[in-house]
C-alpha cells in the first residue's frame, strides 16, 4: 500500500519573515501526522525554511534547479547546491517552467539525470493544456512527457521520483478536475508506467495531483484509488489549509 505525499510549492510568494512563519505553523501542525510531506520555497529562502523544519517530519523541496553542474552559469542554482543546504526533493517540469520558462522535455529529462546524480529526489510534473483536452489527447500528452522526461532512467532509478499529474487549466484558477476525470489520468499515467519499467515499478511509484487542490476538495481527490498525494500552490500558503490537506492524506 503506497502512503501518501503531501507537496506545498510555494512558487514566488512570501518574504524571508512570512516563509518562517509558514514554515514554523506547518512544523507544529503536522507533528504527528504520518504522510510524507514537503515544502518547496523560493531558492533564497531554502536555508532559512530549513533552519525552521529540519528534525521535523516535513522535508525541504526546491522548486526548480539548474541543468548544467556546477561551474560559469550565471545565475544558476546546481542540484549540488541545493543538496548541500539541505533540499531533498526538487519539482521539475512544472508547467510554469515549461510554459513561462520554454522548458521541453529533453532539458526536463537533463535537469532529472542531473538531480539523481546529485542525491535529490523528482517529483515529475506533467499534465495538458485546455486544448489538448478538448481535443481528446490528454492521456497521449501525458505519456509522451513521461516516455521523454524518464529517458534512460533506470527502475532503480525511479523509485527517487514521484510524477505529479498537474493539468495545467486547473493550475491557480479555482477549476480543479473531478475526482473521475483526475482518477481516469492517473490511472493511465500508471499503465504508462507498468509500460516502460514493471507492474512493480507502477503499484509503488506515488502519483500526485495537483491543480486548485484545496481544503474543500482534497479529500475526495484524495480517496482515488490512484491518487497518492498532492502538489499544493495556492492552499500551501496557509497553514490551515494546507494542514487540513496533510490531515486528510494522513488517514
Ligand atoms: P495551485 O498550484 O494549487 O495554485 O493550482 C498547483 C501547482 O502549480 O503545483
Amino acid at each position: 500500500m503506497r502512503s501518501k505525499y503531501v507537496a506545498g510549492n510555494w512558487k514566488m510568494n512570501m518574504d524571508k519573515a512570512s516563509a518562517i512563519e509558514l514554515a514554523k505553523g506547518l512544523v507544529e501542525s503536522v507533528k504527528g501526522l504520518n504522510a510524507k510531506y514537503m515544502i518547496a520555497p523560493p531558492f533564497v529562502y531554502l536555508d532559512a525554511v530549513y533552519q525552521v523544519i529540519k528534525g521535523s517530519n516535513i522535508i525541504l523541496g526546491a522548486q526548480d534547479m539548474a541543468a548544467t553542474k556546477n561551474g560559469a552559469h550565471t545565475g544558476a542554482v546546481s542540484g549540488e547546491m541545493l543538496k548541500d543546504i539541505g533540499v531533498e526533493t526538487v519539482i521539475l517540469g512544472h508547467s510554469e517552467r515549461r510554459y513561462e520558462f520554454y522548458e521541453n522535455d529533453a532539458l526536463i529529462n537533463k535537469k532529472i539525470h542531473l538531480a539523481l546524480e546529485s542525491g535529490l529526489d523528482v517529483v515529475l510534473c506533467i499534465g495538458e493544456l485546455s486544448s489538448h483536452r478538448i481535443v481528446g489527447v490528454t492521456e497521449r500528452i501525458c505519456e509522451l512527457q513521461i516516455r521523454e522526461g524518464l529517458k534512460d532512467v533506470s527502475e532503480e532509478q525511479l523509485s527517487h521520483i514521484s510524477i505529479a499529474y498537474e493539468p495545467v487549466w486547473a493550475i491557480g484558477t479555482g477549476k480543479t478536475a473531478t475526482p473521475e476525470e483526475a482518477q481516469a489520468v492517473h490511472a493511465s499515467v500508471r499503465s504508462v508506467i507498468t509500460r516502460l519499467y514493471s507492474p512493480k515499478a507502477a503499484e509503488e511509484i506515488k502519483i500526485l495531483y495537483g491543480g486548485s487542490m484545496n481544503d474543500a476538495n482534497a479529500e475526495e481527490l484524495l480517496a482515488q484509488p490512484d491518487i497518492d498525494g498532492g502538489l499544493i500552490g495556492g492552499a500551501s500558503l496557509k497553514v490551515d489549509k494546507f494542514t487540513t490537506i496533510c490531515k486528510f492524506a494522513s488517514k
